[in-house]
């Protein structure tokens, strides 16, 4: 059974089902104004922050049949009442001919037919603009002429979304609603909590007169709310109540008289969900989305807008799922993480105190730098906000307010307060941007860290570089018994929480990667006396590291608080973690003989035909020295379980290596489009990648969760178009590297680099993974394979010939 299909002509997945296995959704607008939009019409919308500024009611864990913060309903007129049903299925659920939701780049667009009425709602959020709109269109395809109402309807949230949950006093003690109409029967329908009437104000208002509403949603559903949202019994009345709620659940349902539809005939409506300060200055843009020419420009803007962003990289390669994946869906991923970190999704809730993680927006940049090296810099310039000045940072931080915390280590008393990695991710991040614009003058910028005097005004500032020296020099000088870098709370892997005193590899290994950046920065910035220092630092962990964690097969993973190892064949559970492996060859600290032997460990001991497992076997019950990952069953999660995001550093290990069959076969098996074909297995989204599949330990081995907020789109992003088709921004230039199946004749990527546009042709005569023959720019053979920068907005053809290096 399958819920849809790919229409990349149109960049669109198109479900044709709406009783998909799990809800699937799709993203409009960014983190400023926007949020989640379902494949049956709910929305989770916010401003700003999902924890402090959450707009409507979503509840993910209702059933997927039940409303969800908006509808909109539909009633035919009949001759002794009305048929009220909604084009969206949910959540009437009446029988359909027709059922199409197109999830689109930045905007959902739903088809359906229902009673021989046809409706096409868009719904998006105009570039950069604070509103979500629903252009909606409805069709009479019945030979019948048909009177039609229609009454689109929000839930409204109290802001401090937490709070809403936990607070059923206060919060309808102060949610109020009052309406605004003006002389041509227009509404705006506002809502806010009291103390927020002058200042912060909802407001649902559409383009077309509305002959009654209503704000409160007992009065809405009738009957003391045993009327129900699929039965809503006020819309069997000639009109709603025009109460404006002073208390209590608020809502905004505006019913508006279309009249009667002739058959073929259509009409529309649009409508506004947005925020503003007031009534007064919202009026301006509330009046220029009324104007339904305005909203398709605006909607052509949106579509221009993906366009620029996707030409800065294409590729046409022998493999269609991979095509479609680097040339549409990957890329919206990695934009969805960049504005969302793992703040909201169905699976992270963005409730309380979660915020922006601090390692995982900082990988998330990476995924972005090539269509938007702006942002992601404005991105980076935050974070590095939330560092302290001991160089090691705060694990979250909430954008609105800029307070940071330390994560899940404020629950576990007397655990360290850091986590072993957090701090070394962004050096990636930076030294990234740097190579891909070239701007180094970023290193010299002053941003205060973190710390705070009374008053609220940072006790210390530096400058970019002095931050990425401060975080090399906090893992530095935090090691433990074997010399590598005390594992702190955790380490990426957030649910492995030893006791104090345990050593992490894998922050040994990061902080080697970034150590091996820090030098080449150095290099570049001709600063010989930072080389050599770090030149050392990398020598002296390097040796420890082979020294220490080699455990004959594989690399070990932790040393506990007692020095004994986990990740090793000494334990009975955990035995091979692949993050051991897959980053001790990244960092460049594995020899070529220990890194193909650890590498062919995970693939004989991790791999499954639906990824690569994290670890193996998985710990059979809780165990309160290892900490979280034992709270899951084996298979689940950091438990045993297909963590997707470690799985694109063991392509990257096999590029690095050269081993490019395995690279791409270890590629394709986890490609969410590849996943249509096996959906009721896998049952997420098929556009994205999910954070987590269950491994072959589990019952249900293959069923995916955690869709869209993962690391898994940039480093799968970064693998794909950087390790595998090889293309590496450098200081110098665009280096061109391939590891590819050696099957490929040959493959073609576009793609554009410190404004020039570079054309590039990959032949591979000899059926080589790995090595450049020769490298032709613009007709001329070039020494090496690190094409120059020219920046002058010109294409430049670039010719390779992969083979045996000459
Ligand atoms: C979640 C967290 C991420 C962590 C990963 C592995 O995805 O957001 O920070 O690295 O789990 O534990």
């Amino acid at each position: 059974m399958k819920y849809g299909y790919f229409d990349d002509d149109n960049r669109e997945y198109v479900i044709t089902n709406p009783k998909t296995p799990v809800k699937w959704i799709n993203y409009v607008g960014t983190l400023a104004f926007g949020g989640i939009i379902d494949h049956t019409g709910g929305a989770l919308i916010c401003k700003g922050d999902p924890a402090l500024n959450r707009i409507t009611k979503y509840i993910p864990q209702l059933p997927s049949s039940e409303f969800k913060g908006t509808t909109l309903y539909l009633r035919l007129k009949q001759r002794d009442g009305y048929r009220v049903f909604s084009p969206y299925f949910v959540p009437t659920l009446d029988p359909y001919d027709l059922y199409e939701c197109h999830v689109g780049l930045g905007y959902t667009r739903i088809v359906s037919e229902f009673y021989e009425m046809r409706t096409e709602v868009t719904i998006f959020v105009p570039l950069g603009e604070g509103r979500v709109i629903r252009d909606i269109r409805i069709t009479n395809v019945s030979d019948q002429p048909v009177e039609i109402d229609a009454i689109p309807i929000v839930e409204y949230t109290h802001p401090d979304a937490l709070k809403q949950f936990n607070n059923a006093d206060w919060v309808p003690q102060t949610m109020q609603s009052k309406a605004y109409r003006d002389e041509s029967g227009l509404v705006i329908l506002t809502q806010y909590p009291f103390m927020n009437k002058d200042t912060q104000i909802n407001y649902l208002t559409s383009n077309h007169p509305v002959s009654s509403f209503e704000s409160d949603r007992r009065r809405f559903l009738g009957n003391n709310e045993y009327g129900t949202w699929a039965n809503p019994l006020s819309l069997h009345e000639k009109e709603l109540s025009n109460y404006e709620a002073l208390r209590g659940d608020n809502i905004a349902a505006l019913l508006h008289h279309l009249g009667t539809i002739q058959p073929g005939e259509t009409t529309g409506l649009i409508t506004q969900l947005g925020q503003d300060e007031s009534v007064e200055k919202a009026l301006p843009l509330i009046n220029r989305y009324r104007d339904a020419e305005q909203v398709e420009q605006t909607l052509k803007e949106l579509a221009a807008f993906w366009d620029t962003h996707l030409s800065r990289l294409q590729v046409e390669t022998p493999d269609a799922n991979m095509n479609s994946l680097l040339n549409i869906h990957n890329p919206r991923q990695c934009h969805t993480t960049k504005n969302w970190s793992r703040y909201l999704s169905l699976y992270q809730l963005g409730l309380g105190a979660r915020g922006i993680g601090f390692r995982d927006s900082s990988q998330d940049v990476m995924g972005i730098l090539v269509s938007m090296p702006k942002e992601g810099k404005e991105l980076i310039k935050q974070l590095l906000q939330v560092q302290k000045s001991d160089g090691s940072t705060m694990h979250q931080f909430n954008p609105l307010t800029m307070v940071a915390n330390e994560g899940d280590s404020r629950e576990v008393e007397g655990a360290p307060k850091y986590y072993s990695d957090d701090h070394l991710w962004i050096l990636l991040a930076i030294t990234a941007y740097l190579k891909e614009t070239g701007g180094l003058a970023f290193l010299d910028e002053v941003i205060p860290y973190y710390e705070k005097d009374k008053e609220e005004h940072p006790l210390e500032s530096g400058t970019v570089l002095d931050h990425m020296h401060r975080a090399i020099e906090f893992t530095q000088s935090n090691v433990g018994a074997h010399g590598l870098p005390l594992l702190g709370f955790a380490d990426w892997n957030d649910t492995v929480n030893l006791q104090a005193g345990a050593e992490s590899l894998f922050a040994a290994s990061l902080y080697g990667k970034a150590l091996l950046e820090m030098i080449e920065l150095a290099r570049h910035l001709g600063d010989p006396e930072a080389v050599a220092q770090y030149t050392t630092y990398y020598g002296t962990m390097k040796q420890r590291v082979n020294k220490h964690a080699w455990d004959g097969e594989w690399y070990v993973r932790y040393f506990d608080a007692d020095g004994s190892p986990i990740g090793s064949r000494s334990n009975e559970k955990g035995q091979i973690y692949a993050n051991g492996q897959s980053w001790s060859v990244i960092s460049g600290f594995a020899p070529p003989d220990k890194a193909r032997t650890a590498l062919d460990a995970v693939h004989r001991r991790l791999n499954t035909c639906n990824g690569i497992k994290l670890s193996t076997p998985g710990y059979e019950g809780f165990d309160p020295a290892k900490g979280g990952t034992t709270t899951y069953p084996p298979g689940a999660k950091e438990n045993g379980g297909i963590f997707l995001h470690t799985n694109p550093w063991v392509i990257i290990a096999e590029t690095i290596v050269g081993n490019g069959d395995r690279a791409f076969e270890y590629y394709s098996q986890i490609n969410p489009v590849a996943k249509n074909e096996v959906i009721e297995q896998f049952e997420c989204e098929p556009y994205v990648y999910p954070q987590n599949i269950l491994g072959d330990e589990h019952p249900q081995f293959g069923l995916a969760r955690n869709s869209w907020l993962s690391g898994t789109a940039s480093w799968a992003y970064q693998a794909g178009t950087q390790y595998i088709l090889g293309l590496t921004p450098t200081y110098e230039g665009l280096q061109v590297n391939p590891c590819i199946p050696a099957k490929w004749d040959s493959f073609k990527v576009t793609r554009q680099f410190r404004n020039a546009v570079y054309q590039i042709e990959v032949e591979n005569p000899d059926h080589v993974c790995k090595g450049v023959k020769s490298v032709k720019v613009d007709g001329k053979e070039i020494a090496g394979n690190v094409v120059s920068v020219f920046g002058d907005g010109r294409m430049h053809q670039v010719e390779v010939i992969m083979g045996e290096e000459a």
